[in-house]
């Protein structure tokens, strides 16, 4: 258990733009920050942080919360996770009272499998640096690669002992479970079904150098291991297998190391393999992730996106791969990033080279060979037709469709006035190309969608129904905003009493008292026995209605920290309501002219006695269905007057406040 000082201060201390930041390239937008929602596929930023408020919320996926909720959901880590992680980002010393064995037990699985791969990353790395076998074998492995010290520490590199069972034994000793070995594939099981006893377990990266696999934070997730001999019939790589903590298709290898120098440099380079990355960061060049050998995926491809919206491939010197690595770029095309790629001279690849130059011959190679994907492609495949008609118009048909990937219209023009300039056709065929591709794909995106196309316009419409309707519960939304932003306020507010005047006339007279906000709403909701009738909505009324009466200072991040995630979703997005705005800057200007200029306690007496008459309009329509067909109408009748009156009394002070 961590202690609860250390939460306060982990709490005390993050800034939450800062640790957004490390995930998701943010843009300042006035008093706020936005960027892509790392969430969702979008293209056009609705992802908000408010620095002020020390909340997010992500307008598509309708997420948000505070600095550990992000952390929970984008990283999926526990809420203990969540705090040591960022203890570990701001130097705070986490305080930890001891796990007991059975809190040990308790901690759930991935956490068990988190804990045992980190386990295996520090194993292997101290055989590499402290053990005999591992000196002589691995260390000096790499060293003949060209891998610094500092490198190899930086990355965590290591060992693992050509003995069956050395890492598995000395995990077993340690604590670790068998069943977390497995699920890591970090142990191999053979089983003997006629004997259970004489099931064997062996260590699944014999005789390799290891390189872990880092998420987006830095967790160790998984694992590559190189062979060191030449057997042709060994995998030169091993990898961890798919488990519940690692998915191969969502990690990129050293985004962990790159991710600040992408989002600075506003450029990722892609290469293929583990030593390339090493050896390129080593050079001094940070920005580079690795797919690890397979194409590309969406999910990397997004991983990638939320730091810049551009992507450099470097392709090994083998041209053999290469026609076979055009097509996967496409799927970065469609993702909206721009694309560069950059080929090595004959018989090298990114390691290679990097070892042979100094960072800024790397740096000038980059940039002089770096081209644009559409020209690049455009221009390869032009010189491999170039003299055979059928061919040619084979690449025109997958140039055209590479163009009609790209999300941007105007880009897409530009690509057709280039490429036609390339291959010397005229820009009226690939116009066509192009046209005939975006309504083929078109076609088909209706059929999956099944909206009837001249419908798909009509949900943008609000009916003015589906406004009443709405009007209850934008009006207890706006409370339980009016509670978190003024709650413990001072204010002065007019209500109107019945007085005596000089003819002994009972009349309405305006009095002034000042009481906090939160009581004002309190009893003036007390007053009709209001409750709120959205679930959410009542159910963090009580709690903030708690919370302001006990405490002196009431502090909406307090209050945050001390909701679970789901409420504290509600509330971060009833904050941020004014932030939604500011990401259509047309919107707030047209729907909410006047409420800025109106004072507090106008605009909470505005609001209390609207949601008072609307209930109390409810409830006189509704009395008024019962006296059909009633025995005793009487009473009935009786009440509808009173309540009629009730809403003629309220009406008045309504007026009052907004004249
Ligand atoms: N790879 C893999 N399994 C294999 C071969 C390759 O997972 N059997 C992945 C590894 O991530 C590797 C990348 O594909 O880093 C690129 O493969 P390759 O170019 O063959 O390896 P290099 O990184 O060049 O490794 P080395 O220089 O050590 O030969
Ligand atoms: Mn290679």
């Amino acid at each position: 258990m961590i202690s609860k000082v250390t939460i306060d201060q982990v709490y005390e201390t993050a800034r939450l733009e800062e640790v957004i930041g490390d995930f998701v390239q943010l843009k300042k937008s006035g008093s706020n920050f936005k960027g892509l929602s790392p969430f969702t596929d979008e293209r056009s930023p609705s992802f908000m942080v408010s620095p002020v408020k020390q909340i997010w919320k992500d307008f598509s996926s309708g997420k948000g919360g505070n600095v550990v909720a992000f952390l929970m959901e984008h990283e999926h880590f526990t809420y203990p996770e969540a705090i040591k992680y960022l203890a570990k980002k701001y130097n705070i010393e986490v305080e930890e009272t001891e796990r007991t064995d059975a809190q040990k037990e308790m901690a759930n699985e991935r956490e068990s499998m988190y804990l045992v791969s980190e386990f295996a990353q520090k194993y292997f790395a101290n055989v590499l640096w402290n053990q005999e076998l591992g000196k002589a074998i691995g260390l000096s492995y790499y060293k003949e690669r060209g891998f610094s010290d500092e490198s190899i520490k930086k990355f965590g590199l290591g060992y693992c002992l050509d003995q069956w069972e050395a890492f598995t034994e000395h995990a077993l000793g340690k604590g670790y479970k068998e069943e977390f070995l497995v699920k890591t594939g970090l142990t191999i099981l053979k089983e003997n079904s006629a004997n259970p006893e004489l099931t064997k377990r062996f260590d699944r990266f014999k005789g390799r150098v290891m390189f872990p696999i880092h998420s987006m934070s830095g967790r160790v997730l998984g694992f590559g291991g190189r062979i060191l001999t030449n057997d042709k019939k060994a995998a030169k790589y091993l990898n961890s297998p798919e488990s519940d903590i690692y998915h191969k298709s969502k990690v990129l290898y050293g985004i962990y190391y790159a991710k600040q120098a992408i989002a600075r440099e506003d450029n990722c380079y892609l290469v293929e393999g583990y030593t390339d990355v090493i050896q390129l960061y080593q050079s001094g060049i940070h920005n580079v992730v690795s797919s690890s050998g397979t194409a590309l995926t969406p999910e990397q491809i997004r991983l990638i996106n939320r730091l810049s919206s551009n992507i450099t491939v470097l392709f090994d010197g083998d041209a053999a791969g290469l026609r076979a690595s055009l097509r996967g770029i496409d799927l970065i095309l469609e993702q909206g990033m721009n694309v560069r790629v950059c080929t090595f001279p004959e018989g090298e690849d990114p390691d290679s080279f990097a070892r042979k130059n100094s960072k800024e011959e790397i740096e000038n190679y980059l940039k002089d060979n770096s081209k644009d994907f559409i020209q690049f492609k455009t221009s390869l495949l032009n010189e491999e037709a170039a003299n055979d008609p059928i061919k040619r118009a084979d690449t025109i048909k997958e140039i055209v469709s590479s163009i009609s990937k790209i999300p941007d219209r105007i880009k897409k023009e530009v690509y057709v006035q280039e490429c036609a300039r390339i291959m010397s056709i005229s820009e009226e065929v690939l116009f066509n190309a192009l046209a005939q591709i975006t309504n083929k794909k078109r076609r088909e995106d209706l059929k999956k969608t099944n909206i009837p196309e001249n419908k798909a316009f009509e949900v943008l419409k609000h009916s003015p129904k589906q406004e009443k309707l709405n009007l209850q519960f934008e009006l207890e939304k706006k409370i339980i905003e009016m509670l978190l932003l003024y709650g413990d306020l001072l204010q002065e507010f007019e209500d109107l009493v019945l007085k005596e005047n000089e003819s002994g006339d009972l009349v309405l007279e305006p009095e002034n008292t000042e009481v906090k906000v939160y009581e004002k709403v309190f009893l003036d909701l007390q007053e009709d026995e209001i409750e709120l009738t959205d679930d959410n909505f009542r159910a963090i009324y009580y709690k903030l209605i708690e919370a302001l009466s006990q405490k002196e200072d009431f502090s909406i991040q307090l209050f945050l920290n001390d909701l679970d995630n789901e409420m504290g979703s509600q509330v971060s997005s009833i904050l941020m309501e004014e932030e939604k705005y500011e990401l259509h800057e047309w919107a707030r200007k047209d729907i909410y002219p006047k409420e800025k200029e109106k004072s507090i306690s106008q605009l909470v007496s505005e609001t209390i006695l609207t949601l008072r008459c609307f209930l109390v309009k409810k409830r006189i329509s509704s009395l008024q269905n019962n006296t059909q067909g009633a025995d005793n109408n009487k009473e009935l009748l009786e009440e509808i007057m009173n309540y009629l009156q009730l809403n003629k009394l309220l009406n008045k002070k309504l007026n009052r406040v907004l004249s």
